[in-house]
């Protein structure tokens, strides 16, 4: 087990009406005036934000409403948010939606205590963030896990970059988590939320850290629980009782508990992030996109590791490793499929892509020669490249 600090400061507050407890929240975590962010319309469409803001008005706290982040919420949002923010006195920053929601509130909260620093180089690492404002969150998707991460993820439409910034700062005061206000999700955002909550616990698991028997076995745990209620949401979302267990799986799944003592990976996540600046596709959508891929282009590194998982998470045990494993890459991916997620870029809609293109993504995708992505396995542009002509 390597050494490691574990910091999810996040206060949970979970289950049916717990929404009905923002405004006293906000006041524990020393809000005074409130910026609520919230996205597309569903959370007005739910009478959601309308619950909020007479909680808010109860209590007499003061707030400014500022709806419309879109998925792969983009800098320039934040912006304009930020300016906002500052002329209204907030000292408080509510999200109220999924990831893009949760992680524009973030940066709202560092564009406004620092003022004279243009956001976006937090997210270059031209600047340090080294100081923030509070920020809450109310969820209506299990997915991102951004209501207990320390990461947020902007995309820079003029620059066509998606990046995620890592730093304390982004770790909210509460998750307010009421699993009720996933039920007017469509069917696919559910599936999306499915893949991304594995996908963050998959791409911890695929370590070259060796030994490391807690972390591991709470990994095992929590991918086998999301599977098994993954199932059950897809063909009901409105059952309690799985949406609950995938509520909470999303945020264990990415306060970093199932990656402890190890090397985590990652790699997915930077290939899936490259086709959404790109092409705009879900985030979700973009991981079960490439995870075979990436998988049937890895599991020679080490592939002690992938028999593990065949046994552990979907009880596979055949003679020979090559067959085991691939059994459950195979398995794996079918299981996305089955969420009607897709597994290669036409399934996700951008149609197959000439080489070319494929080209620009891997180059894009390591910083023009500047990164290597992945701690199972090294990626340069050489490899990015021929797992995405893989999943082309
Ligand atoms: O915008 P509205 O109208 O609210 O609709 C949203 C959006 O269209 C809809 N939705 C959310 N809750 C709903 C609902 N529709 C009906 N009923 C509800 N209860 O779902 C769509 C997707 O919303 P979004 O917030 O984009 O989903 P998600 O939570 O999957 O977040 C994805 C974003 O988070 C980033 C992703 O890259 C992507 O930008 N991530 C953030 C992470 C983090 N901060 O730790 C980690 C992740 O790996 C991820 O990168
Ligand atoms: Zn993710």
């Amino acid at each position: 087990m390597k050494n490691f600090t574990f910091y999810s400061p996040t206060e949970i507050i979970f289950g049916k009406d717990s929404e009905l407890q923002v405004a006293d929240e906000i006041i524990k975590h020393g809000g005074t005036r409130v910026m609520v962010l919230y996205g597309g319309g569903s959370a007005v469409r739910s009478g959601l934000i309308a619950k909020v803001e007479q909680t808010l008005k109860k209590a007499g706290l003061p707030f400014l409403t500022v709806g419309g982040v879109q998925p792969n919420p983009r800098v320039s949002f934040a912006r304009d948010a930020v300016a906002k923010a500052i002329a209204f006195g907030a000292d408080f920053f509510l999200g109220v939606g999924g990831g893009s929601v949760i992680d524009t509130a973030k940066a709202v909260a560092h564009g406004v205590a620092n003022p004279d620093t243009d956001l976006w180089l937090f997210w270059t690492r031209e600047k340090e963030l080294t100081k923030s404002m509070p920020v809450g969150a109310v969820l209506t998707i299990s997915a991102a896990g951004s209501e207990t991460s320390d990461s947020a993820v902007l995309t820079n439409m003029e620059l066509g970059v998606k990046r995620g910034l890592n730093t304390p700062f982004n770790r909210p005061r509460f998750a307010i988590m009421n699993p009720e206000l996933t039920y007017s999700l469509p069917p696919f955002q559910v599936s999306c939320g499915i893949v991304d909550i594995m996908m963050h616990t998959l791409d911890r698991y695929f370590t070259p850290t060796e030994g490391n028997e807690i972390t591991d076995e709470i990994a095992e745990s929590l991918l086998r629980v999301v599977i098994k209620n993954g199932r059950i949401a897809h063909e009901n979302p409105h059952d309690y009782d799985a949406m609950s267990e995938l509520m909470w799986c999303g945020s264990l799944s990415h306060n970093g508990l199932t990656g402890l003592g190890a090397v985590t990976d990652f790699a997915p996540h930077q290939l899936g992030h490259e086709l959404s600046a790109r092409f705009d596709v879900a985030h979700g959508a973009s991981l079960s996109t490439v995870w075979g891929s990436w998988a049937a282009y890895c599991w020679r590194d080490k592939p002690e590791r992938f028999v593990r998982f065949a046994d552990k998470v979907w009880g596979i045990r055949k003679s020979g490793t090559e067959e085991t494993v691939k059994a459950a890459i195979a398995q794996m991916v079918s299981y996305f499929a089955s969420l009607q997620m897709p597994t290669c870029f036409t399934q996700l809609g951008i149609g197959a892509q000439s080489d070319d293109v494929l080209r620009q993504l891997a180059d894009s995708c390591v910083f023009h020669g500047k990164r290597t992505i992945g701690g199972f396995k090294k990626l340069d542009g050489k490899d990015v490249y021929e797992i995405y002509k893989k999943a082309n």
